[in-house]
């Protein structure tokens, strides 16, 4: 086989192995019918704010203590609602010629600059998401269907009362699927991860056979079958070097679920991490720690994160996700998969699956 024909039968490979998740390669933007974390709770007070999730620009304002959520744009011209202010309580106008919302139905209730009779009242509605404000956060629903509770894709120990949440959301480049698949990714920790300042006293295996289970409430998780540490390469020496210092053992359990949320199950806490799609090239990083503990427990713990755990984990170990998400190709490169990536595979066949409907950048074209 010649060179141009090795390289041609990878793509016949990647395209065939691609092929199988056709849902999944098409979802660019993301799933409707999921809620997702779009904010803190503290970062929205009087002044509105935009957030672009799914390939929709939402508008966010809080007024009189409820956060509404309405499509960011004006339906006169366009001008992006957030750019407006407020002249009557329970209203937003637009900035350009004054074009007023109710926040809770969208509908246009007054066009100042065509006085109180004007006709096109009441003939214009600008559409509004359901929004929940739990745990600290913003979340809201996109879709077309009633929402079911938040329950129903935010895991329940996260926003029951009295949990410890402490965290950070960043906007990142590279498309959601890749950061999704980058932290279910079974084996780039072993390598990538080796010499962080978070694991360097972690004796961290050299290689790992898992299967992927199912769990309740629909997360899939990984599990180990076999593990190995200092490791005899033949032809080629022993890796990786024996480290006396390494002395932690144990692993987490690491599981992700839809809409693109994953958990990772240390001894006394868990990490979150949710990939909220923006547009095709960008996403939302939302990680928080989670840990359910009592009043002075919540107060050691806070100090605790912010002593060290967000910045060697949540900053630092974290970034090199980044990096990486950063660095991978579009999907038209071909992919070579290896035994590990059964995580991968697993992660997209739930999402072939998934009750939502994937959204690609032309479906969000006719989407307003
Ligand atoms: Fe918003 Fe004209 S563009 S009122
Ligand atoms: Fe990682």
């Amino acid at each position: 086989m010649t060179t141009t024909e090795r390289a041609n039968a990878r793509v016949g490979d990647q395209t065939a192995e691609f092929a199988r998740w056709p849902r999944y390669r098409a979802a660019q933007l993301g799933f409707t019918e999921h809620w997702y974390p779009v904010a803190r709770s503290r970062e929205l007070r009087a002044h509105p704010r935009s957030v672009t999730i799914l390939g929709q620009d939402i508008f966010l304002k809080r007024d009189r203590g409820k956060v509404h959520a309405l499509h960011d744009r004006c339906a006169h011209r366009g001008i992006p609602l957030s750019r407006g202010r407020q002249v009557f309580p329970g209203t937003f106008s637009c900035i350009y010629h004054g074009w007023t919302y109710d926040l809770g139905t969208g509908e246009l209730v007054a066009a100042l600059t065509d006085g109180p009779d004007s006709p096109i009242c009441g003939k214009v509605r600008l559409r509004t998401f359901p929004v929940e404000e739990r745990a600290g956060l913003i979340w809201v629903y996109v879709g077309d269907q009633n929402p079911p509770p938040l329950e129903a894709d935010v895991p329940a120990e996260f926003i029951a009362p009295g949990a410890m949440v402490a965290g950070r959301i960043t906007h990142r480049a590279g498309n959601w699927r890749y950061a999704a698949e980058n932290g279910f990714d079974e084996a780039h920790a072993k390598f990538l991860h080796r010499d962080a300042v978070w694991m360097l006293f972690r004796n961290f295996p050299a290689w790992m056979h898992t299967k992927i289970v199912e769990d309740d409430d629909g997360w899939i998780t990984r599990v180990p079958t076999d593990i190995g540490f200092q490791t005899d390469y033949p032809g080629l020496g022993r890796w990786p070097k024996a480290r006396p210092w390494r002395f932690k053992k144990g692993g987490a359990r690491v599981s992700i679920r839809m809409p693109g949320t994953l958990r990772v199950r240390f001894r006394e806490w868990t990490h979150y991490e949710w990939y909220v799609p923006t547009d095709a090239e960008h996403h939302l990083y939302v990680q928080f720690m989670h840990k359910q503990t009592g009043p002075v427990g919540r107060l050691l713990t806070r100090l605790r994160y912010w002593t060290y755990i967000h910045w060697l984990f949540h900053w630092r170990f974290n970034e090199q996700d980044r990096h990486m998400v950063e660095l991978l190709p579009g999907r038209s490169h071909p992919e070579r998969l290896f035994r590990p990536d059964a995580s991968i595979t697993a992660w997209r066949k739930l999402c072939e699956q998934d009750r939502g409907i994937e959204l690609s950048v032309d479906a969000r074209r006719g989407n307003g």
